[in-house]
């Protein structure tokens, strides 16, 4: 038979020699050959560049996932966080920085959390508006306390706000206040003014998912002891069976920095203080 000509018999034996032929290829890397001296180098560089560009892509790849574009911009329900962030005092910090913080558990509790966000995304089943307080957020002293320690808290603060009247000449109206912004003060050992309220342990246990209505409240004392005050709602109910099955359940909260500064980064201002802004610049 001549070469090329198609005959079903002999192909059908090629494949079975194939099969029962086959083997892993062989290399013979002969070090004393320059030749291969060179294909090896040559080998091994690509080998190393390829893998660089893998790991880089990766990184930047890990580096914008991270990025407050990324998690402001991707989706369009993060719109008005993104917008008021851009205008906050805290512009500069990256989202991840106050939303996830440092650390590898936080890092993939926060990838598992995206994750539901995503699908929650895609089954357009989300909140709207996205609900707060962030149940999940983490302890907020963990994370504000990075950068504001409440032993800095010393000075009082002078407010001056204009209000414009609503008369015909929109007469200013000027109030100024002092806030007493206290803190811990660590030579005397004594706390005061509002940041009295982290550096002591409060907890509080709140009746709803927006902690607005307060059922009882313990203020830690210096022995250790609890000081309870409770709503007068409950006063007929057992007080100790509310709160001893609330904190089984993990309900009671310890008062932290979100419970007073629960819009920094996101604050949305009132529509009075706009226009009073805008009459400040007219
Ligand atoms: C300075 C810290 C800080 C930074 C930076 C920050 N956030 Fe927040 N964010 C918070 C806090 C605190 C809350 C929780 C408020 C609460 O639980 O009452 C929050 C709440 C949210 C919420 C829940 C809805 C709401 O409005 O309360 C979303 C969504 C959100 N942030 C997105 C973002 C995005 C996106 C960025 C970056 C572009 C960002 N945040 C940057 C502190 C921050
Ligand atoms: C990475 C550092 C960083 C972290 C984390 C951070 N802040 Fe700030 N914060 C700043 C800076 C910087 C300013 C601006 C100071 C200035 O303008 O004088 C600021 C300003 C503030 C102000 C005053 C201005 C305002 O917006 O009212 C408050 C209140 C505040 N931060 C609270 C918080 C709270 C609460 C958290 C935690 C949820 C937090 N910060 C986390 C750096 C940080
Ligand atoms: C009980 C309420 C309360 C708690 C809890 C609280 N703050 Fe404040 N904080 C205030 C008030 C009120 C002011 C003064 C008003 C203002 O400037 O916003 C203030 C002001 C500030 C300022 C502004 C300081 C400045 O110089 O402008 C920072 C920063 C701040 N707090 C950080 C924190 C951090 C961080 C925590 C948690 C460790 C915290 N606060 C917990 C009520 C609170």
């Amino acid at each position: 038979m001549r070469p090329g000509q198609n005959n079903p018999r002999s192909n059908r034996g090629n494949v079975q020699k194939k099969r029962a032929k086959f083997r892993w290829i062989k290399i013979t890397i002969d070090l004393n050959r320059p030749d291969h001296r060179r294909k090896l180098l040559l080998v091994l560089a690509s080998l190393s560049v390829a893998s660089f560009a893998v790991v880089l892509s990766a990184y930047q790849g890990y580096v914008y996932s991270e990025s407050s574009a990324f998690c402001g911009t991707t989706c369009h329900t993060m719109d008005p966080q993104y917008n008021r962030y851009q205008h906050s005092s805290h512009a500069n910090v990256e989202c991840v920085d106050c939303h996830v913080g440092s650390g590898f558990e936080y890092y993939v509790k926060s990838k598992v959390e995206g994750l539901r966000q995503l699908y929650t995304l895609a089954t357009n089943t989300y909140s709207r508006p996205i609900k707060s307080p962030v149940h999940n957020l983490r302890p907020a002293r963990e994370i504000c306390e990075a950068c504001h320690t409440p032993t800095t808290f010393q000075d009082n603060i002078i407010k001056t706000i204009t209000h414009y009247d609503n008369d015909q000449a929109s007469t200013p109206v000027v109030s100024t206040l002092i806030l007493k912004m206290g803190g811990w003060h660590a030579a005397t050992g004594i706390s005061r003014g509002i940041h009295w309220h982290i550096t002591n342990p409060v907890y509080y246990l709140a009746a709803d998912d927006q902690r607005q209505i307060i059922l009882w409240v313990g203020v830690e004392q210096s022995d250790g002891c609890l000081r309870e005050y409770f709503a007068r709602d409950v006063i007929l109910r057992n007080k100790t069976a509310l709160v001893e099955e609330a904190r089984h359940k993990g309900e009671i909260r310890e008062m932290d920095c979100i419970d007073c500064h629960n819009r920094t980064a996101h604050e949305i201002p009132p529509p009075e203080r706009l226009v009073d802004e805008a009459s400040a610049l007219a």
